[in-house]
């Protein structure tokens, strides 16, 4: 109960310090509530690297197919990679799940844009499945400023000129395992065009494009999309909307 206190404090607080970047996104308002169950075992791919035919077997979403991104070319003629983090388990609003919210959202970018999917997992995957449980292990991260370690290998960042980047907002930031990809990887995305995305149940995308830019001064960050997580998990077809407008203004 006091958690939910601290929480609905914080979503408060992170709404107002982000409301300008909030603004500046698609979808940001809503209220969180309390998830309505309990532990679940998180459902991790071995593989962190897929491409977006992959995906498409791995989303029940109605879509139109798209291309394998490994090698076909964008609409703009550039390879578009999509780098993001996501939790399965107990989660925010929507109870237990077996996709992350953001998880969805990349795919459905990577659907549209014909891009490559990385996912961004933890080296030593300490997080644990209650939400609560949770919360407090991200708090003391964030208190941290702790740089987890991810696994895997990127791909050759050289192979893209466009590199979506997405995550849970996580107490109003970047989850911070988000910062050791940017900063591991900062001289390979240099030149490049980012575009961020949230996902978020409130907090919209609660400056994720500013904190991306200062994070990677040499890249260009351009337009971000927020999509509340519940609507991602259980509304897809209004999310997909949300997402094929954002990447229509991209030129997508
Ligand atoms: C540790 C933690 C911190 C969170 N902090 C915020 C927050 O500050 N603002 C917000 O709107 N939502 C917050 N949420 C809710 C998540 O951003 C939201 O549920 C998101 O869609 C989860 O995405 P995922 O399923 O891809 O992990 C938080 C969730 C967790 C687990």
């Amino acid at each position: 109960m006091q958690k939910n206190k601290v929480f609905i404090g914080f979503i408060c607080l992170t709404m107002f310090l982000s409301f300008s970047a909030c603004s500046k996104s698609s979808e940001s308002e809503g209220n969180a509530e309390k998830p309505s169950q309990s532990t679940s075992q998180q459902t991790m791919s071995e593989n962190n690297l897929t491409d977006a035919s992959q995906a498409e077997e791995k989303t029940s979403s109605e879509s139109a197919s798209a291309s394998s991104g490994s090698t076909e070319q964008t609409t703009s003629g550039s390879r578009v990679l999509v780098v993001y983090f996501s939790r399965t388990g107990e989660q925010y609003n929507v109870g237990v799940i077996d996709k992350g919210n953001t998880a969805i959202v990349a795919e459905m970018i990577a659907e549209k844009t014909g891009a490559d999917l990385f996912e961004v997992l933890p080296q030593d995957d300490y997080y644990p499945y209650t939400y609560d449980e949770l919360t407090d292990v991200a708090k003391q991260e964030q208190n941290d400023n702790a740089r987890p370690a991810y696994k895997g290998e990127v791909p050759d960042l050289s192979q893209y000129d466009t590199v979506f980047l997405g995550a849970p907002v996580w107490w109003g930031d970047w989850p911070m395992i988000m910062y050791t990809f940017f900063e591991t990887n900062a001289d390979a995305l240099k030149g490049k065009a980012l575009f961020p995305f949230s996902t978020h149940e409130g907090s919209g995308l609660s400056g994720f494009d500013k904190k991306l830019s200062d994070a990677l001064p040499d890249s260009t960050v351009g337009k971000g999309l927020a999509i509340k997580g519940e609507k991602a998990q259980n509304d897809p077809d209004n999310a997909r909307e949300d997402v094929n407008e954002w990447l229509s203004d991209l030129g997508y």
